[in-house]
């Protein structure tokens, strides 16, 4: 749908430098997209853009940032604009969970996962909002997930990250609906990525939900379809935002008849 959307359109990418984050780059690439990748892992990006470049014949320029650090996301967006001049379509997709019981969360855990998933999509969010607000053109893709629409034990923390991210999104799409600046979220279910890593140390969620696992290749090729895209919300898989749908109507049955799915982690 619509490949010649992208063509040398300006795509920054946070995450990129592995899991469904570089799966987008891949897909954006091939669509003639130029692209900034950005992420802690220098090494990684730069593979991925020699990669990217030799294949695709694509401009790609690689940073290295840490999201929750609030003033390199200043300095790194200042280089960005510095270099390409303008950014079409922001994808807001570094972010991490870790899968604790709430009275077991530490708060340097707390405080790290806020600051990624929230704080540091908000503050790469800023740097692009006055530029696409006065051009009255771009897009923000803000990567969330089903657990910010479901809560569920050894969650919570990672679950009110995703809320947070969600509740932003709907925000900021109303505020920009009037620049023609679009804005999605992306509520993804399990994904077969090194997320699970760290999120499930113990591999026992990865063990309940192996047959439900989305392919990265596939939940990034949902993605760069709604780039340019009026979409709301992408929701993957389908039947499990069908679950999210009747949580709201039937809490209180839906936590008793699914307390034994809802406790798989
Ligand atoms: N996998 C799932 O089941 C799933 C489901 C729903 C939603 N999601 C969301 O999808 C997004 C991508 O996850 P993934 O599954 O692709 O996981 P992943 O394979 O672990 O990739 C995460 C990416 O985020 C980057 N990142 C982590 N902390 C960062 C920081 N402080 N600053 C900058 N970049 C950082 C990592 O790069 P560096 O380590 O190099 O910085 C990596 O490129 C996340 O927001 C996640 O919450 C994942």
């Amino acid at each position: 749908m619509g490949r010649e959307l992208l063509k040398e359109k300006n795509i920054v990418i946070t995450g990129a430098s592995g899991g469904i984050g570089a799966e987008i780059a891949k897909l954006c690439a091939a669509r003639g997209a130029n692209l900034v990748l950005l992420a802690r892992s220098l090494d990684k990006l730069q593979q991925l853009q020699s990669d990217l470049q030799q294949k695709y014949h694509v401009s790609v320029d690689v940073f290295q940032l840490d999201v929750s650090d609030t003033n390199q996301v200043k300095e790194v967006f200042k280089q960005i604009f510095d270099t390409i001049g303008q950014i079409d379509i922001l994808v807001n997709n570094a972010g991490f969970g870790i899968f604790r019981e709430a009275h077991k969360a530490t708060m340097d855990e707390i405080k790290g996962m806020f600051d990624v998933n929230v704080v540091g999509l908000m503050a790469c969010t800023n740097m692009v909002l006055p530029k696409m607000r006065e051009r009255r053109s771009g897009h923000i893709i803000n990567i969330a997930s089903q657990a910010g629409k479901i809560a569920t034990p050894k969650s919570s923390v990672y679950s009110a990250t995703k809320h947070a991210v969600l509740g932003y999104t709907n925000a900021l799409r109303m505020e920009l609906a009037d620049y023609n600046v679009l804005v999605t979220a992306v509520n993804p279910g399990p994904i077969a990525t090194n997320f699970f890593d760290i999120a499930d140390e113990q591999g026992t969620y990865v063990k309940n939900v192996q047959r439900y696992m989305l392919q990265p290749e596939y939940v990034a090729s949902k993605v760069v379809d709604s780039m340019l895209t009026k979409t709301r919300e992408i929701n993957l898989p389908r039947w499990m935002n069908m679950g999210s749908v009747v949580y709201v109507l039937f809490p209180r049955l839906f936590e008793r008849l699914g307390k034994r799915v809802f406790n798989s982690k």
